[in-house]
C-alpha cells in the first residue's frame, strides 16, 4: 500500500463503450488476457444480451445471479491498476450505461471499420461531451473490406463532433491487411491473423524512408503509407495530451480485436496518457481525490432476481479519501451512519485490496433497499455529488394494478425497481397515477416480470403517446403555477419531485416553449449542473 497520492496515480477507471457488436467484448475480454486476469478467451462471452426477449434477458440475470464480477473487472497492466466498467451492450439498457459513464475517467469508445459511426455511437459520445470525458476511439476490424480511414476520420469527426488525431495507422485493409504503423511509438507491427496469441512481431522504424518497410509490407503498401502518414502530419497538429485530457480531441487506433492486433499499442498507449482519478463535483463543493476524508457515490444497482435471495449489490466509486471495511460512514441522503462488513472489491489477483479502497475504485455494497442511485455517502460532511443525470426516456406507459389487493407491494416494488434505475417513474399527484419512462420495451417486460415474482403484484402496462419528458424551471412562481394548471394531466413529478412536462408532440413542445418564455425546458434532470457549466 502506498500514500493516497501513489494510490491515485496508479489507477486508471474507464469504460469501453460502442454500438452493439462493433466489438466491446472482445476487446474487453483481449484487455483482461493481457492483465492476466483470465486466462482463456470466451470467458467475457456469456455476459452479453443478444436476444430481445425479456425471457433471455432473465435467464440470463439468473445465471449471473449476484454475481457481479463482470460488472467491475480490476486487474494489474504494468504498474497500473485498471479499473474497467462494464456497460450493458443492449441498446434499452443505455441508462445503465450512462449512469456507469459518470463513474469513469475515461473511455474507449469502439467503432466497427466497415460500419463507421453508429446511431449508439453518437449517442454515447453525446454522454461523454456532457461531462468532457477523456475518449479513445478504437477502430476495429480493420480485418475486414471496411470505409477508407480517412473517411472514417472525417466521419467521426462530423458525426461525433470532436477532433481526432490517429496515433496508429493502418497498412491496408480488409485481405491485404497488413498490420498497423504506430505514429506514436515510430514502430511497425506486422499484422498476423492469430485469435489466441499476442502480435509480437514488432518493429521498430524510425524512418519510414527505410527501404526494410517495401521488403516487409511490399513496396506499394510501403509508398502508400509514407503518403499517407505525410497527409497525417500535414493535416493533424503534432500529437498533445491536454486536449484529449479536457475531452476536446480523441486520439485514435486502429486494429482488428478478435486478432487481437493493435491492441496492445494501444493498452500501453492508455495508461500513459489517459487521466487517474479527477475531481468530481457535489452540490456544495468540488472533491479532490487527494483528499483525506473518505467520499463515494452509488451509480449502479444490481438486484438479484432470485426471489429466494432477494437482496442487492449498490456499486459506489470511491472519490476521494480511503474506503474501509467495517467502518462507519454517513449516508448524507438518510443521514444516517452505515458500516459494512463485506464490500465487494474486484480484483481477483489482490485478496489484500478488500480490506480497502481508493479514489477510483469500484466497491460493491450489499444492499437490502438504503440505497438509490445517486446517492452519497461520506465521513459526515453533507454533500450530494452531482452529474448523475436522468435524461428523457424514449417509451411512456402507465402502470395498471391489476390486483387490488396488492397494491402495496405493487407500490412499494415499482419504487424500489426505480430507485435501482431500471426505469423512470413519473407521478401525476392528481389521483396518484404512475407513468414509467424506459429507452426500450424490454423494460417493461422486466418490470412487469419482477413485480410478479419479486414482489407479488400484477400489473399492465398502458401506452402513452408522449414525445418527451421536460423537467421545467421558472423564476417566475406564478407563470410556473399557470403553466402547471394549464397543463394539467400532463404535468408530473420525478423521483425527486422536480416538475416535469409530459410533451405530447414536438410541434407542441416547441409551440410551449415560445408561448412561456419565462419558463426553462430542460431535456436532462440535472439541468443545475448544466446551468452552472
Ligand atoms: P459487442 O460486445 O460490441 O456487441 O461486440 P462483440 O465483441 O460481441 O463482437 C461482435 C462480433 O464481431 C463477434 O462476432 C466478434 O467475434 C466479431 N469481431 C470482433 N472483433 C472483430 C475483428 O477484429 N474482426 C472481425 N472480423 N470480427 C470481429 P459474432 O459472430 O457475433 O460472435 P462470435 O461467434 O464470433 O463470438
Amino acid at each position: 500500500m502506498g500514500t493516497i497520492q501513489e494510490e491515485i496515480k496508479r489507477r486508471r477507471t474507464f469504460a469501453i463503450i460502442s454500438h452493439p457488436d462493433a466489438g466491446k467484448t472482445t476487446l474487453t475480454e483481449k484487455f483482461l488476457l493481457f492483465g492476466g486476469a483470465i486466462q482463456t478467451a470466451g470467458a467475457v462471452k456469456n455476459n452479453k444480451i443478444t436476444k430481445t426477449a425479456a425471457s433471455d434477458f432473465m435467464e440470463i440475470e439468473r445465471q449471473r445471479g449476484i454475481s457481479v464480477a463482470t460488472s467491475v473487472m480490476a486487474f494489474h497492466y504494468k504498474d497500473r491498476l485498471i479499473n474497467l466498467l462494464d456497460t450493458p451492450g443492449h441498446r434499452d439498457f443505455a441508462e445503465d450505461t450512462y449512469r456507469t459513464l459518470t463513474a469513469v475517467d475515461s473511455v474507449i469508445l469502439v467503432v466497427d471499420c466497415v460500419k463507421g459511426v453508429e446511431a449508439q455511437t453518437e449517442r454515447l459520445m453525446e454522454v461523454c461531451r456532457m461531462r468532457n470525458t477523456p475518449v479513445i476511439v478504437f477502430i476495429n476490424k480493420m480485418d475486414l473490406e471496411g470505409q477508407d480511414p480517412f473517411d472514417l476520420l472525417d466521419e467521426l469527426e462530423e458525426k461525433l463532433q470532436i477532433q481526432v488525431r490517429p496515433l496508429s495507422w493502418p497498412i491496408s485493409g480488409g485481405q491485404s491487411f497488413k498490420g498497423v504503423y504506430s505514429l506514436y511509438q515510430k514502430e511497425l507491427r506486422l499484422f498476423n491473423p492469430d485469435k489466441t496469441k499476442i502480435a509480437k512481431e514488432v518493429l521498430s522504424i524510425e524512418d519510414i524512408a527505410d527501404p526494410l518497410l517495401d521488403d516487409l509490407v511490399t513496396t506499394e503498401h510501403a509508398e502508400q503509407l509514407r503518403k499517407d502518414v505525410e497527409l497525417i502530419e500535414g493535416v493533424y497538429e503534432e500529437w498533445d495530451a491536454s486536449p484529449y485530457l479536457e475531452g476536446e480531441l480523441a486520439p485514435v487506433f486502429f486494429g482488428s480485436a478478435v486478432n487481437n492486433f493493435g491492441i496492445q499499442e494501444m493498452l500501453d498507449t492508455f495508461i500513459e496518457i489517459a487521466p487517474d482519478p479527477r475531481p468530481r463535483s457535489t452540490d456544495v463543493r468540488e472533491v479532490v481525490p487527494t483528499e483525506p476524508k473518505f467520499t463515494g457515490f452509488i451509480f449502479k444497482i444490481h438486484a438479484n432476481i432470485d426471489p429466494r435471495h432477494r437482496d442487492r449489490i449498490a456499486f459506489m466509486r470511491v472519490c476521494s479519501g480511503q474506503f474501509k471495511r467495517n467502518t462507519f460512514f454517513t449516508h448524507t441522503r438518510l443521514q444516517k451512519k452505515l458500516k459494512f462488513a463485506n464490500p465487494a472489491t474486484f480484483l481477483a489477483q489482490d485478496k489484500n485490496l478488500v480490506d480497502e479502497a481508493w479514489p477510483g475504485d469500484v466497491v460493491g455494497l450489499y444492499d437490502t433497499g438504503t440505497f438509490k442511485i445517486g446517492d452519497t455517502m461520506t465521513e459526515g460532511e453533507d454533500m450530494q455529488f452531482r452529474g448523475i443525470p436522468s435524461f428523457s426516456p424514449e417509451i411512456f406507459k402507465e402502470l395498471v394494478n391489476k390486483d387490488p389487493m396488492k397494491s402495496k407491494q405493487l407500490e412499494k416494488g415499482i419504487q424500489q425497481l426505480t430507485d435501482e434505475g431500471v426505469a423512470q417513474l413519473f407521478v401525476r399527484e392528481l389521483g396518484n397515477r404512475k407513468i414509467v419512462g424506459t429507452v426500450g420495451e424490454l423494460q417493461f417486460e422486466v418490470i412487469q416480470y419482477r413485480l410478479e415474482h419479486e414482489y407479488g403484484a400484477k400489473c399492465e402496462f398502458q401506452a402513452k403517446k408522449y414525445y418527451k419528458a421536460c423537467w421545467i424551471v421558472s423564476e417566475d412562481e406564478k407563470k410556473l403555477e399557470e403553466f402547471k394548471r394549464i397543463k394539467g394531466t400532463e404535468m408530473v413529478k420525478d423521483k425527486d419531485g422536480n416538475d416535469v412536462f409530459l410533451a405530447p408532440s414536438k410541434f407542441l413542445l416547441d409551440m410551449e416553449i415560445s408561448n412561456y418564455p419565462d419558463l426553462t425546458f430542460h431535456f436532462t434532470s440535472e439541468f443545475k449542473t448544466a446551468q452552472a457549466s
